[in-house]
């Protein structure tokens, strides 16, 4: 768990401050709960960026503020979210970020002219069966600049006590509360996920980003070096 430590984060969470208390609750355990920090960091700090499956745009919200240079873009099957989203960057003030939300069906990844600078997806694929994350998956890389980068933060199947306390909470969100929207609980180890990112062609590295955190955070980082 930790805090939001950045002018950056302090800003994208000072956001939610007049919301609703679920929204405000939402919005703050995530933070705590989620490396968003350490993943920013890998992300570019300037060109185009999707985040497929951004919920209520935190992290898409803080790759923003982080730095102007990024022209940032967070979609997601909930429209809900997006709606919160939207509202949530109202409070930004003119030129302080590049950003947009969008509700999009599932798989409907937007294209660009030159392809994306980078991709990013933060805890959405554990929500998709195999064959659906596989094909979403390979529809990004398509989507993909040469030299674009995708970004995978899960959560790892290891060790399997943080995997345990992680999955417990997922199935807790998505099949007794309903706060998440997704067709599959199934959560792919980061060994999975490297070995499609190579299969669609990918440079690919793993870091693991768990430390001081309940949950096994990971991300699994593919560079399109050849289109
Ligand atoms: C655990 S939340 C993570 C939200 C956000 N990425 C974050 O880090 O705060 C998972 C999100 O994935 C979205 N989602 C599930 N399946 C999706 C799909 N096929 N395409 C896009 N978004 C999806 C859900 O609606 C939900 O907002």
């Amino acid at each position: 768990m930790k805090p939001p430590r950045s002018e950056a984060a302090k800003r994208t969470l000072g956001l939610w401050r007049d919301f609703p208390r679920s929204a405000r609750l939402h919005t703050n355990i995530r933070w705590w709960t989620a490396p968003f920090e350490a993943l920013e960091v890998e992300v570019p700090r300037s060109g185009n960026i999707l985040e497929v499956g951004c919920g209520h745009g935190v992290f898409t919200t803080f790759l923003a503020v982080s730095s102007v240079e990024r022209r940032v873009v967070g979609i997601d099957i909930d429209a809900e979210k997006i709606a919160l989203a939207k509202q949530s960057v109202l409070g930004l003030r003119d030129g302080e970020a590049n950003l947009s939300f969008d509700h999009r069906a599932s798989g409907d990844v937007p294209l660009i002219d030159g392809g994306w600078d980078a991709i990013v997806f933060a805890d959405v694929l554990y929500l998709l069966p195999l064959e659906a994350r596989t094909a979403l998956l390979a529809e990004c890389v398509d989507a993909l600049s040469t030299n674009g980068v995708l970004v995978v933060k899960e959560v790892d199947t290891a060790p399997k006590f943080k995997a345990q306390i992680a999955q417990f909470q997922e199935f807790l969100a998505t099949k007794v509360l309903r706060i998440t929207d997704g067709d599959a609980l199934d959560f792919p180890s980061a060994a999975e996920l490297e070995g499609l990112l190579v299969s669609d062609g990918l440079e690919t590295r793993v870091a693991r980003l768990d430390k001081g955190y309940f949950h096994p955070h990971c991300v699994v980082v593919g560079r399109k070096t050849q289109t």
